[in-house]
């Protein structure tokens, strides 16, 4: 039996051998930080909700994001096995459950219930087609061999190198150029690419999430990407602290998103 105790919650740990980790650099540093299971296992949708406020969210926008991700997971290479479900039989699930509008971002794999509640793995968030999209700033995609869930250090230095005001911060516009430098480096590189508005926007809402999470808005410091994306930790030591006076509410969160595909520019025709 193991008698050392275990580091505090927020300290930052490495992740333990044989841990669960996601294609999101976020929840995987609040894993590594104890604000999630250490293991990335066993994660139950009341703690997934609470850890997003570590990060400055409002419990509303972090309910919009950790609620839908339990619903089951819909995978699109089996959507023609799904039967077709009536208009009214859909506007009425909303009215029970408004939640249900983003029932296609679910994650949940059957037989993951403790007591009656469902958990995730952290690896489940990589399920392709539900949150994970083709097209991510750091890792590759599901139908290459690097896969769509391990972070490419190829990827993230080229994210830092955008830098246009010599590597201090990245800008709004410096995040635009390289999603759009993305999208045709995978045009190239994936003939199975699937990346439409639906990916794009939220792509770009993960991004956003990032430059009002830890940036201003405008900007955020290239030190806090770095740790983000190369450590997995919360850039603390770089000087951050979460939004507590004015968390990230979902108006907020709607405006970023507009902002971010704007300084994209890409349109699908
Ligand atoms: C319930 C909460 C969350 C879930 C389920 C979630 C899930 C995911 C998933 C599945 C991806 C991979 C998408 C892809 O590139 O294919 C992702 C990426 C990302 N997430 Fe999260 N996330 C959550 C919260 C957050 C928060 C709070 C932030 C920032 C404050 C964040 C920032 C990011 C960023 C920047 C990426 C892009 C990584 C990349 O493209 O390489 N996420 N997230």
């Amino acid at each position: 039996m193991s008698t050392a105790t275990p580091p505090r919650i927020g300290l930052f740990v490495p992740p333990p051998p044989n841990a669960s980790r996601s294609p999101c650099p976020v929840l995987n540093a609040l894993s590594n930080h104890g604000y999630l299971e250490r293991s990335g296992r066993k994660i139950y949708m009341h703690d997934l909700n609470a850890a997003l406020n570590k990060v400055g969210m409002t419990t509303l926008l972090g309910s919009v994001f950790a609620v839908p991700t339990y619903f089951d997971y819909q995978d699109p290479s089996k959507a023609y096995l799904k039967k077709p479900v009536s208009l009214l039989a859909r506007i009425w699930g909303l009215i029970k459950n408004p939640y249900t509008f983003f029932d296609y971002f679910g994650c949940w794999k059957r037989g993951q219930v403790v007591k009656g509640r469902r958990f995730i793995n952290l690896v489940d968030l990589a399920s392709h087609g539900a949150i994970e999209h083709d097209i991510s700033l750091s890792r590759r995609d599901i139908a290459q061999p690097a896969g769509n869930n391990d972070a490419q250090q190829d990827l993230i230095d080229q994210l830092l190198d955008c830098s246009t005001d010599g590597g201090q911060s990245l800008s709004v516009d410096d995040l635009g150029r390289f999603i759009k430098a993305r999208i045709h480096q995978q045009l190239k590189d994936n003939p199975e690419l699937t990346y439409g508005p639906g990916e794009h926007q939220v792509n770009c809402g993960q991004v956003a999430l990032m430059m009002h999470c830890f940036g201003d808005g405008k900007t955020i410091p290239v030190s806090y990407v770095r740790a983000l994306f190369e450590d997995e930790r919360l850039p603390e030591r770089e000087g951050w602290s979460r939004r507590t006076w004015w968390p990230m509410g979902l108006i907020e969160f709607f405006g970023a998103v507009q902002t971010l595909k704007t300084a994209v520019g890409v349109q699908f025709g």
